[in-house]
Formats: C-alpha cells, structure tokens, sequence
C-alpha cells in the first residue's frame, strides 16, 4: 500500500489531531480506502492560526528575492516529483494521470509567477499639500490568511492561493477539501524540502468544514479569507466574516455558456468544447454548462460532438489512455442522474450517454458516461443549475440579441465563451455578456497572468496576474509631515 501523508502539517512538523481522530480517503474510482487521515478540530485549527501569526512578522520582513527563492525551489522540488504528486492525486480525486500532471504543472506556474510578482509591489508617491510635507502608498502583507479549498483541483486551487499569499507576505493556513486532503499535505512537505520557515504554512485537514471553520470565522487574526466552493457555502461565509471584517476572496459557482454561431470555425469551437466539457469529468466551476448552438448548424454541431464524446476512452484515472475518469462520489453521478431525469421527462432525448457505464470493472466506481442532451429548453434543471458533471445539453437559438439575453439569464457570472468569425460580434457579445471571464473564440481561458474570477452571484475578488497580488495586501497611506530644508 502506498505511504500516504496523513497528519497535520502545523509549524513545520507532521502532528496528529489533538483528539487523535481520524477520517477515510476513498478513491473514487474502486470505492476502496487508501488511507486515514488527521480529522482536526478547533483546538488544531486554533493552534495552526497561533503558529501562522507567530510566524508571519518574519516572513513579510525577509526581502521579497528571498521569499522568491523559496517558492520558486518549492516549485522545482515538486516538479523533480510530479509522476508521484499526479499519481497522489489520481488515486484520492479519480482524474487520468494525464490530467493530474497537467494540474500540477498549471499551478506550480503559479507558484513560479507569483515568485516573480512578489518583487513587484510597489508603493506609490504622490504629490503633497505643502513644501515641508510627502505623501506616500505602501503595500503591506495583510497578516494571517486561510484557504478553504475543493476538491476538484486538488493542488490548483491551493497553489494560485498560496503562491499570491507567500508572495505578498502572508502566512498561510489550508483546510483542503476533506475528499481530497493527502495533495494538500504533499504542498506542505515540498515546501517543508524548500526550507519554507515553519508556521508560514499549515496544512489542517478535517472531515468537516463545521468542525474547523467557526474558530476562523471567529479569529480576528485571520485578515484574509480565500474560498473556492458553492455560492451557498460563499453568502455564509461573507456574513460570518462580517463579525471580524475578513477581507474576502470568493471563487464560487458557474454556469457558463458557450455560444457557437453559424459563421464560426465550427472545427475550433467544437475541439474547444470537448476540451472545457470533458476536462475533470466536467466537474469545474468553468465548464460548458449550457450550450448554445445557432439552428442552422445544430443538427450538423451536435453529430459531431456525440461522434467526439462517445469515444472518449473511460476508466480508472491511473490506466494508460483513459481520458473520462470517475466523479468524484455518489452524490455527484446522483445529481447528474437528476439533471438528465428531469430533462428527459420534460421533453430532452438523450444522443449518446445518459447513463453509468455498465463495465463490470467500473462497477464500484462513480462512473458516468459522457453525455449530450438534445431538445433542451431553459425551464429545465440543466439549464438554471450547475450540473458538475460529464453532460452536454445543447440549446438552439435564432439571434445573438436572443442568446446574449439567454447566456446572462442566470444568477452566476464567472465564465462564458462565445465562437463566431465575426470581429464586430466579437467586440459587440464580449462586452454584453454579464461574466467576470470571456474566452471569445477561446474555450481554454486558464492562465496565470489573467484575472480569474466571477461577478454577480460567482464571488468577488480576483486570482492569477498583479490582481491575485492585491487579495492578500493592504494599502497603507503614510503622510509625512515637518520636514524642513536647511
Ligand atoms: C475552477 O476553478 O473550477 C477552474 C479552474 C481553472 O480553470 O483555472
């Protein structure tokens, strides 16, 4: 059996809860237990928080090159590493090795520009009121930060928050997704490897956010707050953090469309789909979730696309070739079952899909197959809620005044995507669509430098780029004042 890390990275040593819980890591493929892991409570979240504001005043004053350096080795150690991290990570969240590696990579370029970004803070001097005065804007590490994470991306949505943290100065306390926590704690060994002080990174895993997350939201210590999750999770955490004013960063739900109109390249948009549909079984908050298809093309679109999603390979995420691996448990292949349910008794048929796959080898497994819906109209559960999950419902629409309408009609704003060869439309549907994310002819929108996030009911707050720098920094005004000349 492997030798899973399965204790609590706090001020830079391996602890066990202090109750000595713990709590199973299934994998999602076999339904199997791979390991046990540290269930904490609040006495361990309070500890993590004590060691992460002793050790953050030290960290903010080394020099920005010196924070760098550390990150940056944090970075190189865990790429000498990556089959064992991906592999880490297929076995406790399902993903193909492929797809693990890939996450790994795109978040350790993170940690890599983040290093560099971190020597970029500048202040600003702005011209006073008088010859004897200076006005001055420095920018300071905030304090202690925390990072509730999910599942989905195990290492991804860690790192781009850690990375901009460490960066800025900030300690760092994790409690990870409880489906997922063994990737968490590898961040907590290579950076231990890289020299990273202890207590500037604790890792806390717990089988429930309720167990560890009032003693956050009650710590006035904790200055920043960074959650990816359900907006529903999201709304309560921004009124808890009202108590001790948290400067939030919230990555929450989705529901993006993706709008392919009839003079687009259909061959680009329809490998842009697979891409942003398929990738991590559809579980991410930027998946294609409605797809518009203007009529003329429908018929013809959607052939392709059944042709292209039947022949995905699916299997267990660590076999050779696999490119459709489980969700991530029950619950979710069950709300994916719903969504169909309800679109096939209101009028939807079923292309290709629609089911669990009936291999006896994946029979323990949350399997579903990769699924396209036809016939979908906007009353549906497909079309007002997000799925999660490996299904295509394709909408059909006559006008880009009546699909801009369509695409904004939802509470969330994170991403949309929208194919056309037109550049006046391009220009016209980008700065109408309601979305805090807009790939125009472009369905892969992930990149480090971008600002990454939502409006409306989809968060607030920004990730990647100069702008993930500012979630974990204060601006501080300094006025000097008296200075006489000679
Ligand atoms: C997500 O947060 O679900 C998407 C992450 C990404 O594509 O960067």
């Amino acid at each position: 059996m492997t030798d899973y890390l399965t204790k609590l990275f706090i001020d830079g040593t391996w602890q066990d809860a202090a109750a000595g819980e713990t709590f199973p890591v299934l994998d999602p493929a076999t339904g199997l237990e791979i390991a046990r892991v540290a269930d904490a409570n609040a006495d361990d979240m309070t500890r993590a928080i004590d060691g992460a504001e002793a050790a953050q005043p030290a960290w903010a004053a080394l020099p920005a090159l010196e924070r760098s350096k550390i990150i940056r080795r944090a970075a190189e150690i865990a790429r000498a590493d990556i089959q064992r991290l991906a592999e880490v990570m297929t076995a406790e969240h399902g993903k193909p090795v492929a797809q693990s590696i890939g996450e790994l990579n795109y978040g350790l370029d993170f940690l890599e520009w983040f290093a560099e970004e971190g020597r970029r803070t500048y202040g600003t001097t702005v011209p006073s009121t008088g010859p004897d005065k200076r006005i001055t804007a420095i920018r300071q590490a905030a304090g202690v930060s925390v990072a509730i994470t999910p599942w989905n991306f195990p290492s991804l949505q860690i790192l781009r928050k850690l990375g901009a943290a460490l960066a800025a100065g900030c300690s760092m306390v994790v409690k990870p997704a409880a489906l997922t926590p063994i990737s968490a704690l590898e961040i907590g060994r290579f950076f231990a490897e890289a020299g990273l002080p202890a207590g500037v990174l604790q890792v806390v895993t717990s089988s429930k956010a309720s167990r560890v997350s009032p003693t956050i939201m009650a710590d006035s210590r904790v200055r920043v707050l960074s959650f990816t999750g359900s907006t529903e999770v999201g709304k309560i955490l921004m009124r808890e953090g009202a108590a001790t004013m948290k400067r939030l960063s919230l990555e929450l739900g989705g529901h993006a469309p993706f709008i392919v109109f009839d003079d687009a390249d259909v061959d680009h948009a329809l490998e842009q789909l697979v891409a942003v549909k398929m990738r991590n079984m559809g579980q991410t908050c930027v998946s294609a979730n409605r797809i518009f298809v203007q009529r003329g093309i429908a018929p013809e679109f959607t052939r392709r696309l059944v042709e292209r999603l039947s022949a995905m390979p699916i299997g267990l995420g660590s076999e050779e070739g696999v490119e459709v691996g489980p969700l991530i448990e029950d619950a979710a292949v069950q709300k994916v079952e719903a969504h169909v349910a309800d679109a096939v008794a209101s009028g939807a048929s079923v292309a290709t899909g629609g089911k669990r796959p009936t291999h006896e080898s994946l029979a323990n497994g949350h399997f579903y197959e990769p699924t396209v819906l036809t016939g979908v109209t906007d009353d549906m559960l497909v079309a007002r809620d997000e799925t999660f999950g490996p299904v295509a419902p394709i909408f059909e629409f006559d006008t880009e005044e009546e699909v801009v309408r369509r695409a904004n009609n939802s509470p969330y704003g994170l991403a949309a995507y929208f194919f056309t060869r037109d550049v006046n439309r391009v220009v016209r549907v980008s700065e109408a669509l309601q979305y805090g994310t807009v790939g125009a002819n472009d369905g892969t929108i992930s990149a480090v430098q971008a600002p990454f996030g939502g409006v409306k009911e989809s968060g607030i707050g920004r990730e990647g780029g100069h702008w993930g720098m500012e979630e974990y920094m204060d601006t501080k005004y300094i006025s000097l004042a008296g200075l006489t000349r000679p």
